[in-house]
């Protein structure tokens, strides 16, 4: 199917060059197209230029952006969004003044979002899942990680996995999943922390490996969660199984777990918001992407990441949703980028970078997906006419994507 788009007002984020990540200064420089056309052929993206569309273009179908503006899909590297029910209640909590350690303290938290996935049926799971995978894609996400971690006992853990494979094999998204049994330690072993890693150690991630049901191994290493030794030691038994590092670090407390995280090659630590020079340092010169994830830090009142100071110092940037029903009850990439630019920052051209192919990066993904790039996955959407690209974040609640391709085809309903 070769699918031609023409009259687009503006193609924002076109990448020649195939770099894998843009990093320091090259964030800032988005490659753009003045009244272009672009076609894309059985799924990718085969060419695009200048209006008129050449005479040897054929096409099976013809789409007329209208004078809107054309963009890659975001790819958004840190999820939650397989989960049971909702958590309004917290919600009211932290209204009333607790704080996210006081509510996961007493009993409520990822142990409250655990309770309620036991007693979920995987079919049910799935379709909850579902609705919100497609209210992202319909917000221009076009790949997508998501994390286990509310599990919490290997059956669980195995239950939330195949919930995220079958996505995988049934959403027009690329999908990538994370297995993160150390999210916190589940019910039957509070007070026995380490019997809970020798778990996760020596069951779970067997099990896991056994299906072939992860990319990922993740572990939320901060206080009152996990240890940078028992972070060490779960990422080596995952590592022994081909499953590759990310972190949750630095979100509580300065927790060392950017370091553990670069020491095991870790292709991203993520959150972040309690991080300075010496976690800047660790990162420099390293595979490592520092994904940060602002709408966890609006939703929860905490201070932002050091954005700028990570671009000025040359590191990579990607920016993530964290959608979850804890502490980032929302997957609206535009609305990440939007708090970037207000909260930490980042000018829209590097948070549209963050946002699409450092995004990519940070699920290894960014050879097919995260820019408009002959040959790359047709993944884009198109917005309604703009004055410029910021107006997208500027107006950041104005519905203005208006249609959604994944694959080279249209998302509809
Ligand atoms: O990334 N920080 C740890 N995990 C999630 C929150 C999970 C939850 O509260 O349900 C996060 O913010
Ligand atoms: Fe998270």
């Amino acid at each position: 199917m070769k699918l031609l788009v023409t009259h687009i007002a503006r193609i924002a984020g076109i990448e020649t060059e195939c770099r894998a990540r843009l990093c320091g200064a090259q964030m800032g420089r988005l490659n753009c197209l003045d009244d272009a056309w672009l076609l894309a052929d059985a799924g990718r993206i085969a060419a695009f230029g200048p209006m008129p569309v050449p005479a040897e273009i054929e096409a099976d179908r013809t789409v007329d952006a209208r004078g809107g503006m054309l963009f890659p899909s975001f790819c958004d590297s840190h999820t939650h969004l397989v989960y049971a029910g909702s958590r309004e209640r917290e919600f009211l909590d932290k209204i009333a003044g607790l704080s996210y350690e006081q509510i996961a303290r007493r009993g409520g938290g990822i142990l409250n979002s655990a309770d309620l996935l036991h007693r979920t049926s995987e079919q049910q799971l799935y379709d909850e899942a579902m609705v919100r995978v497609r209210e992202i894609a319909a917000k221009g996400t076009g790949c997508v990680e998501i994390k286990s971690g509310y599990g919490l006992t290997t059956e669980d853990e195995l239950k939330m996995l195949r919930v995220i494979r079958r996505i995988r094999e049934t959403a027009p998204l690329a999908v990538k999943a994370t297995f993160l049994g150390a999210h916190a330690v589940g019910r039957a072993y509070v007070g026995r922390q380490e019997a809970y890693v020798d778990l996760v150690c020596r069951e779970m991630v067997p099990a896991v490996a056994a299906e072939g049901l992860a990319d990922f191994i993740d572990v939320f290493c901060d206080e009152g969660f996990f240890t940078v030794a028992q972070t060490a030691r779960i990422l080596e038994a995952g590592a022994r199984y081909g499953l590759v590092p990310k972190i949750h670090a630095n979100e509580l407390a300065v927790s060392g777990g950017v370091q553990a995280g670069v020491a095991h090659g870790a292709l991203s630590v993520d959150h972040l918001e309690r991080s300075g020079a010496a976690e800047i340092e660790a990162l420099c010169g390293t595979r490592t992407m520092p994904v940060l994830l602002p709408g966890a830090a609006f939703f929860l009142g905490m201070s932002y990441p050091p954005a700028r100071e990570m671009i000025r110092a040359g590191l990579g940037v990607a920016l993530a949703s964290d959608y979850n029903p804890g502490s980032s009850p929302s997957g609206d990439m535009r609305m990440v980028v939007a708090l970037a630019s207000i909260r930490m920052r980042m000018t829209p051209a590097e948070a549209i970078h963050a946002a699409t192919l450092n995004g990519a990066y940070a699920m290894g993904l960014s050879d097919d997906y995260g820019s408009i790039t002959v040959g790359k996955v047709a993944n884009f959407f198109l917005t309604e006419p703009m004055p410029s690209i910021e107006f997208l974040f500027y107006a950041y609640t104005t519905p203005l994507i208006r249609r959604v391709f994944l694959r080279g085809e249209e998302m509809v309903g």
